[in-house]
């Protein structure tokens, strides 16, 4: 395999790749990157490079067919039975004494390829009896892998040497197929995540509070950078006390914030820092350019008891508040109970979104969004969470044309720029990309750098400011290529 590039175009393929999806091993290894390329040009039926680089910059299917053929998508049921044996013995047992069986337990299966690592989590979890309390989120850049783990269908491959005690009434055989059973399948919802962009925790995405995350096979395709971003984003996903579990191949984290590592003879486990049980944030930490705005708090009402009312009355908490405690537990069923319907007041309305996206996915959530936006059609806050809904599951231009909405509405709003910019580079338009980086940069240097900011007051103008400049930095960088 060769060790430099045949051309500049080659060179400019995997930068595109590596600045996309994350994937710096495209640009350290020019030869196998090259055959990839040509594998993925073929089944396009392209020959000249530099129109496929246009092809990759403005077709998502395209670079992920690319993926596909750079990456390996290998995975199958009970991939590395210790680490399940490890979750069994140590993991569960101790959420259990934490949390008791009624707190439904949140696992993430964090570059799931076509899905096998996420349903073997939801039977393990079945088998130790959270069956009906738990819940699994299985995320990928692969929309091909992402397809046949929603189908549920699965060729023998995927069970080889899978224990049938484990998979046991979970799959049925017909044929050459094994199929998920629908109790399973229906604990597992799966959608589209990029691990090295700034996109989680995010409520919408339901990437918080999560008790495990299994991150196996995949940080060895980032470099040392990425590796460290992603897991102090995947710590900051996890709920205080939550683990994460990454494969015995892939790169220690022990510069990782806040995360403890727990050695074993089978490989190493973090937990995230116990010290920080104690004393739970609120509300989990938000990314910059994804992330909704945290609903405003509401003002507290004047809760003066009436002279006549019965004292209990007093402390019954209002609807909004027993739906952010709701929310904050995860007991998303409770939220919509709280909140049947769309009404007068905002916040209630983003709260029931975003109890929606993680019930009924972000497709229902992002069709309630619009509902909610027919009562407040002026309401910044729902234009945007619609935006970032429809981002979510694809619709990208009818996104951006949410984001135009929240802009007209306001143009001085530096996260909604930011968030245009990143839609239009993902849909290949780098120049308006640039200029939205650029108004995002503006506004937000503006201001102080300490100062919240509007729609994402968990975040400082400041380091969005910064966010957007290095946005710019790695713009040039994907498209100064002379084909
Ligand atoms: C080898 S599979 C691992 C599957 C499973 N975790 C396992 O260990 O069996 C690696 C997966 O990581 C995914 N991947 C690569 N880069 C990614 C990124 N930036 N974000 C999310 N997933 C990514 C690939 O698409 C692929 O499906």
């Amino acid at each position: 395999m060769s060790r430099t590039w045949t051309s500049n175009v080659h060179e400019a393929i995997a930068r595109l790749v590596s600045m996309r999806t994350g994937f710096t091993y495209a640009l350290q290894h020019p030869g196998k990157t090259e055959a990839g390329v040509l594998r993925a040009m073929q089944r396009r039926g392209l020959s000249a490079p530099a129109k496929y680089l246009d092809t990759l910059r403005a077709d998502a299917a395209a670079l992920d067919e690319l993926m596909d053929e750079l990456t390996i998508r290998e995975t199958y049921f009970f991939r590395e039975p210790r680490h399940f044996e490890f979750i069994r013995q140590e993991i569960l047992p101790q959420l259990r004494s934490e949390r008791g069986f009624e707190v439904p337990i949140r696992a993430w299966s964090a570059g799931c390829a076509s899905g096998e690592e996420a349903y073997s989590l939801a039977m393990l979890l079945a088998q130790e009896g959270f069956g009906h309390q738990s819940q699994v989120l299985g995320t990928d850049i692969s929309n091909q892998a992402l397809e046949t783990a929603r189908s549920a269908r699965f060729r023998a491959w995927s069970v080889r040497g899978a224990d049938p005690k484990l998979t046991g009434s979970y799959l049925r055989q017909d044929d050459a197929t094994w199929i998920v059973a629908e109790p399973i399948r229906r604990r597992v919802r799966f959608g589209f995540l990029n691990l090295a962009l700034d996109a989680y925790p995010s409520h919408v995405t339901g990437t918080y509070g999560m008790d495990l995350v299994m991150c196996r096979n995949v940080l060895i395709y980032f470099d040392a950078d990425t590796v460290e971003q992603v897991a102090r984003r995947l710590c900051a996903s996890l709920a205080p006390g939550g683990w994460l579990v990454t494969a015995s191949s892939d790169p220690a984290l022990s510069a990782a914030e806040g995360l403890e590592a727990h050695v074993t003879d089978y490989g190493v486990f973090y937990q995230r820092a116990i010290a920080q049980r104690a004393a739970p944030k609120p509300v989990p930490p938000r990314p910059l350019a994804i992330e909704p705005p945290t609903p405003r708090a509401p003002a507290p009402a004047p809760t003066l008891p009436s002279p006549t009312a019965p004292a209990r009355e007093v402390a019954t908490p209002s609807p909004l508040a027993a739906a952010k405690r709701a929310l904050r537990a995860g007991d998303y069923a409770r939220v919509l109970e709280v909140l049947p319907a769309f009404g007068a007041d905002v916040d209630a309305c983003l709260l029931r979104i975003d109890a929606l996206a993680n019930h009924d996915g972000s497709g229902a959530a992002a069709e309630a969004a619009a509902r909610a936006l027919r009562i407040h059609p002026a309401a910044v806050e729902l234009h945007f969470r619609h935006a970032l809904l429809l981002s979510s599951i694809g619709r990208l231009g009818e996104a951006e044309a949410a984001l135009r909405r929240v802009i007209y509405l306001d143009r001085s709003l530096a996260i909604a720029h930011f968030t245009l910019a990143g839609m239009q580079w993902r849909q290949g338009r780098q120049g308006d990309a640039r200029r939205s980086y650029q108004t995002a940069e503006r506004l937000a240097r503006a201001a102080s750098p300490d100062a919240p900011l509007r729609l994402a007051p968990d975040q400082a103008a400041g380091a969005l400011a910064d966010a957007a400049s290095r946005q710019l930095a790695a713009l040039d960088g994907a498209g100064s290529i002379s084909a």
